[in-house]
This record gives C-alpha cells, structure tokens and sequence, in this order.
C-alpha cells in the first residue's frame, strides 16, 4: 500500500475519534511519560488500535495517544515513540505525526533522553536541541510520500530545523524559573546498542554534544510538514567512555523520571506562553 494511503486510513480513524483541531504534537522519550497525565479533558487511544500506527516494544515507552490540552493548548501527546530500532522504516517512524499534521498540528515538542558528549553537562541537566546531525541515520523523506504531503519542493531546507525565536522563549523562561537549561547538537544513531568509547571521541570531534536514538528522524519529517520545531534531551548519562561506568536502560530510565518534573515545568510554561 502506498504511505499516503496508509496515512489517511489513520487521519480517517483519528479524526473520527478527535474532530477537534490539534495545535501543537509532544512526543514523549524514555521514562517522560508523566506528562501524559498533564493533559485535561483528555481521550486516550491506544496506538494498536490505529490502522498503520507501529506501538513500541521498548520498555517504559506507552503505546498510548492522549488528546486533550495542557496549559489551554490543544495537544496530542504521543506516549512511547517507536524508533529504527524495532525493525521498522523511517516512515513507519514518522507516520503518526504526519497524520496530526493533517489534524491541524503547527508545532512539534520532542523530547528524548541521551547520553552526553560534552562534558559540561552533567547527568540530569536538561539541553535545548539548537542543531542536530543525521548522518548516520537514513533519512524520512525517501519515496512518493515526499511530493504528497508537507513541502511538495524536492529539498527541504535544514538551516534552522530549531525554532530560533523558540529556543530565545525558552531561555527566558529557564531565567524567570531559575532552572539551568543548555543547549546543544544532537545526534540520532539507530541502536539499539550504546557507544564504545571510540565512536564516543569521533562524534565529539564532528561537534556533537549529546547522543541518542531518536528525534532526528522526527524533526527532519517535521520539517517538511513545515512544524515549528522545539526538541529536549535529559541527560541521562554521561556518554560511553566518559566515565567508568556500564550503561544501562534502567538507568536511563530512574534519572528520565527525576529530571522530568524539570522539563515538564518548562514545557508547560512554553505552551502557555506560544500564541
Ligand atoms: N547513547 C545512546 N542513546 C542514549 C544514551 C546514550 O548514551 N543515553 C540515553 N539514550
């Protein structure tokens, strides 16, 4: 079947479940599903049960839809992301968020959690994605799909993926809470295996800051929709190599839910903030 089909068989279903138009799309990393329990008046689907939605077999990641609005917006929290790592096609990837893009969406939060490259930051801290490197990972704008939906040009811009007057909000409101919030380039490999302490040195020395298995491939598909892009990573750890310890999912996992009231406040505060 062709991906714009298989995309409008999941809008059909969506739309008949939601029919209110969604504003801005918050896709939820490892151990960040908390904020899917920030949302009112909230209709949650199960992605299973979408026609063409992947669910995650990634442990700690949902499988769940939470329609609703945080801070008066309307949102679409998707709860468990899928990612290349589950055998899955790029565009299986990025299916669900172009079909809320048909729903109205004008904006994407993605948040992930990762490792770090650079070594001033520190385990919890929370980074603002400013740029980001895709080269190792295929991209999501191959096939048909790319002239039937979003930008219909052949290339899409990548200069400034990041909104920049975004990532300015977003410090302002880091200030006026007193939170520490850096940023950073990110770059998405596919996994599901961390690092070695080599392939750790040779991103550093390529300029990246932080490293995971996600969102990349999320922002470049949201580009082409034309979203305005917002993207965090908790540090979760400091990246293989950097220091003498084993990683570990479950890790992962305790320092995401710790740091995730920090990123939640900032969040919200963002949403309430956007016009
Ligand atoms: N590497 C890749 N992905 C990750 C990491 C990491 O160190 N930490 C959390 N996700």
């Amino acid at each position: 079947m062709k991906e714009i089909d298989k995309i409008n068989k999941a809008y059909k279903y969506l739309s008949r479940i939601y029919a209110k138009p969604i504003d801005t799309i918050l896709v939820l990393g490892s151990g960040l599903g908390a904020l899917a329990g920030e949302v009112d008046d909230a209709i949650v689907v199960s992605c299973r049960d979408i026609p063409y939605i992947k669910t995650s077999t990634t442990p700690y990641h949902d499988g769940k839809l939470v329609l609703g609005t945080i801070s008066g917006k309307s949102v679409a929290v998707m709860s468990g992301r899928v990612h290349l790592y589950e055998d899955i096609t790029p565009n299986d990837v990025v299916r669900l968020i172009r079909v809320l893009s048909l729903m109205g969406a004008k904006r994407i939060v993605l948040t992930n959690s990762a490792g770090a490259i650079n070594r001033e930051y520190k385990v919890g801290d929370v980074v603002a994605i400013r740029d980001h490197v895709s080269l190792f990972v295929p991209s999501s704008l191959t096939g048909d799909i790319r002239r039937e939906i979003g930008d219909k040009l052949n290339f899409v811009d990548m200069s400034e993926v990041y909104d920049s007057n975004y990532l300015g909000l977003l410090d302002k409101i880091a200030k006026e809470q007193n939170l520490d919030l850096k940023t950073g380039v990110y770059v998405q490999l596919s996994g599901a295996q961390y690092e070695t302490p080599s392939e750790i040195r040779l991103l550093d020395k390529l300029g990246c800051d932080l490293v995971g298995m996600s969102t990349v491939i999320e922002s470049i598909a949201s580009r082409h929709l034309g979203l305005k892009i917002v993207a965090f990573s908790i540090i979760t750890n400091m990246a293989s190599g950097i220091e003498k310890v084993k990683l570990s999912h479950e890790e992962v996992k305790i320092v995401a839910n710790k740091t995730g009231e920090k990123l939640k406040s900032i969040i919200k505060k963002f949403l309430e903030k956007i016009d």
